[in-house]
């Protein structure tokens, strides 16, 4: 070959190589990010043919770690332990969908986590009480969380009907449903199905799907609170993918959801078990200590000390407990109300069959609880205007309530004293 050939030749090349290279800055992520041909490859036949039948699902699985690491469709769609078989196209899958027990095969450790908290079966015996589970479900259960389990149905959900508890209460509650294969829930609620995403997992409105609303406001308080406007303005250049045994405040430098309450921070644990690091029932009405109170709140302190210092983290928890104290002192005297009147025989022993009972769930299940969580979670409008505004409202309301029942009770007796003296 001549001189001048090789030069035209180099050139040429050049001039591709320059071209392919201008053509993929302008090539969508979507194009740009997808993976290798041997990694496609892994997945073999199911992606080939749902790449045409279900499209999204292969193209989610591609950008996962899953893909990266060689985990293929069938390692997780394969039946385990009892799971039922179905033939499909040649191969061998769960025929009823998947639970914790696939993602369990590779992740013993997570979801053994997962099991000791009250996002396993005291979140579905909520509403449902202890009739799904084994006798071994609950007695694992019992052994974390008295009570939690071995319960009855839940009073508000059996009025209501299963219509709406089925697409109501059970579609957050079901974190914690038992399988028919002897495992306790699926593992989606907070990673989705085919990305294994960490970013997902931490962004607030993924707890956010579950954890809003006026009985538990925690994705609004944590919207007003400065850590999720801090978070809001800057998660952009934070990066939400580091690696959970990795990840430092470099990579985060403000909370989200998952920091508090499940992430590992520049050398602390990461847990599956969400009451680990808690140290009051919140949600109660009347708040008591949890019985693991003391590690709980060191676990939580442990993440705050992180980013603030100790007189910080302890003036603020002395603010909150303030708070809780006080709201417990405002549930008890309207709790008073109420069981003063049933004392007196003038409320029947149903519970919601009578609006005064309505208005005293309000009063902890709303008001009681956003004050509380607010407090916690630096929320200052929901200590105030949703919560303790409306208890002291609420609780006005439930007097005058009171007062005209027994009014109208005394005046039903006088009535009937008239009529039987008439006669
Ligand atoms: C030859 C094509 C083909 C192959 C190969 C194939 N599938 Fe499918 N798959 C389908 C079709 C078609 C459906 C039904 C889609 C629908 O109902 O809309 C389906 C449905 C499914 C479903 C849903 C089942 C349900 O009951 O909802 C799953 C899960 C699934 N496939 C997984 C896999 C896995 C894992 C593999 C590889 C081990 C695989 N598929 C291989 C074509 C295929
Ligand atoms: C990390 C585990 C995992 C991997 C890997 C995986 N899947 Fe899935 N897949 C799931 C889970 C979990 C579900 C939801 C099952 C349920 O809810 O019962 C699901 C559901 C599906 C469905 C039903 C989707 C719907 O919305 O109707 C299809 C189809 C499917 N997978 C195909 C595939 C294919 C094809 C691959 C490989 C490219 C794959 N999956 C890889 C975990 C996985
Ligand atoms: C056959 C084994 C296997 C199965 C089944 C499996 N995984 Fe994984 N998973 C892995 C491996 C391997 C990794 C990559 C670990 C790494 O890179 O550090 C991983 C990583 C992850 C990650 C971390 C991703 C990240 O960005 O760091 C999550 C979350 C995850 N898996 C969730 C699930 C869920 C949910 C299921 C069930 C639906 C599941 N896995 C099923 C093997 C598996
Ligand atoms: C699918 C719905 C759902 C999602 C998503 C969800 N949770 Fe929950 N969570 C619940 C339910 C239901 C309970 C109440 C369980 C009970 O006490 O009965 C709960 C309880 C909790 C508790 C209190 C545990 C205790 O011991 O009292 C914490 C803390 C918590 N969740 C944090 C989170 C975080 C952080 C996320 C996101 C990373 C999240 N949750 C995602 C439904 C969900
Ligand atoms: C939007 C999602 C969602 C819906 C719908 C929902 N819950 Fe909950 N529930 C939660 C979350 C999240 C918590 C945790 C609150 C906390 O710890 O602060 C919770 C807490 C509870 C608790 C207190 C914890 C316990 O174990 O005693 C009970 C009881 C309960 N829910 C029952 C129900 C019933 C019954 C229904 C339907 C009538 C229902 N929930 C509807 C998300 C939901
Ligand atoms: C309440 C939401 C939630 C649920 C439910 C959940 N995860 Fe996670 N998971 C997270 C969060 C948040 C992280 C990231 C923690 C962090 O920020 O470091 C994570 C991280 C992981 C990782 C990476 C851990 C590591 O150290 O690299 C795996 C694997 C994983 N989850 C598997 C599972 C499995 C299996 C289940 C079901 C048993 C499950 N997750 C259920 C929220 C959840
Ligand atoms: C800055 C840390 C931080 C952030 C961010 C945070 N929390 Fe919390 N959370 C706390 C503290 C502290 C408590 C009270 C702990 C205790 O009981 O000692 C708490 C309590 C809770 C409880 C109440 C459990 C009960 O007993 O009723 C739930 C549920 C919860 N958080 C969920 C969330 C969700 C969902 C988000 C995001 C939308 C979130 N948290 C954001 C620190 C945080
Ligand atoms: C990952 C780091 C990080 C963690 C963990 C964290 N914070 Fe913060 N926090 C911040 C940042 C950043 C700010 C905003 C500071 C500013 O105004 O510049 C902030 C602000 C605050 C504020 C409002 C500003 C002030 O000084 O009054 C309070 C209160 C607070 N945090 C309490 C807590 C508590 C309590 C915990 C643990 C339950 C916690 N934080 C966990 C980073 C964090």
């Amino acid at each position: 070959m001549s001189f001048k050939a090789v030069f035209v030749a180099v050139v040429i090349a050049t001039a591709f190589i320059v071209a392919a290279l201008m053509i993929n800055k302008y090539r969508p992520p979507s194009d740009t990010a997808q993976p290798s041909a041997s990694f496609v490859k892994a997945t073999g036949k199911c992606a080939e043919c749902h790449r045409n039948e279900t499209g999204a699902v292969v193209h989610q699985f591609e950008r996962s770690k899953h893909a990266v690491a060689g985990i293929n469709c069938l390692d997780c769609h394969k039946p385990v332990g009892n799971q039922e078989a179905l033939d499909h196209m040649g191969f061998v899958i769960a025929k009823d969908g998947l639970t914790a027990a696939n993602c369990a095969q590779c992740h013993k450790t997570e979801y053994e986590q997962y099991l000791r908290s009250r996002h396993a079966s005291p979140a579905w015996a909520a509403v449902v009480g202890r009739d799904d589970f084994t006798a071994e479900q609950i007695a694992f259960a019992e052994k974390y969380h008295k009570g939690a389990v071995d319960r009855d149905p839940n009073a508000l959900a059996m009025l209501e009907g299963p219509a709406a508890t089925n697409m109501g209460c059970a579609k957050c509650h079901e974190i914690g449903r038992p399988n028919a294969d002897g495992s306790i829930g699926k593992c989606t609620a907070c990673h989705a199905r085919h990305s294994a995403s960490i970013e997902l997992a931490r962004t607030p409105a993924t707890c956010g799907q579950c954890h809003m609303g006026p009985d538990h406001a925690q994705l609004e308080i944590y919207n007003e609170s400065k850590h999720g406007v801090l978070f809001h303005a800057q998660h952009g250049s934070f990066n939400l993918s580091a690696d959970p045994k990795a990840l430092t405040t470099r990579d985060m430098p403000v909370p989200t959801c998952a920091t508090c309450h499940l992430s590992g921070l520049d050398g602390q644990k990461v847990t599956h078990d969400t009451t680990e690091r808690l140290s009051w029932w919140l949600f109660a009405p009347v708040s008591k200590q949890r019985p693991t109170f003391q590690s709980g709140q060191n676990a939580m302190k442990e993440t705050c000390l992180k980013c603030h210092t100790t007189p910080h983290v302890e003036r603020f928890y002395k603010e909150a407990e303030e708070v809780v104290v006080e709201t417990n002192e405002k549930i008890v005297a309207a709790k008073k109300i109420i069981d003063d009147l049933r004392a007196e025989g003038l409320l029947t022993p149903q519970p919601f069959d009578e609006p005064i009972e309505f208005l005293y769930f309000d009063i902890w299940h709303y008001f009681g609880r956003t004050a509380k969580h607010g407090a916690f979670m630096g929320g200052a409008d929901f200590v105030q205007w949703h919560g303790n505004y409306e208890l002291l409202l609420k609780t006005v309301e439930m007097q005058e309530m009171a007062d005209e029942i027994r009014e109208r009770a005394a005046k039903g007796k006088r009535d009937d004293h008239a009529s039987a003296a008439a006669h």
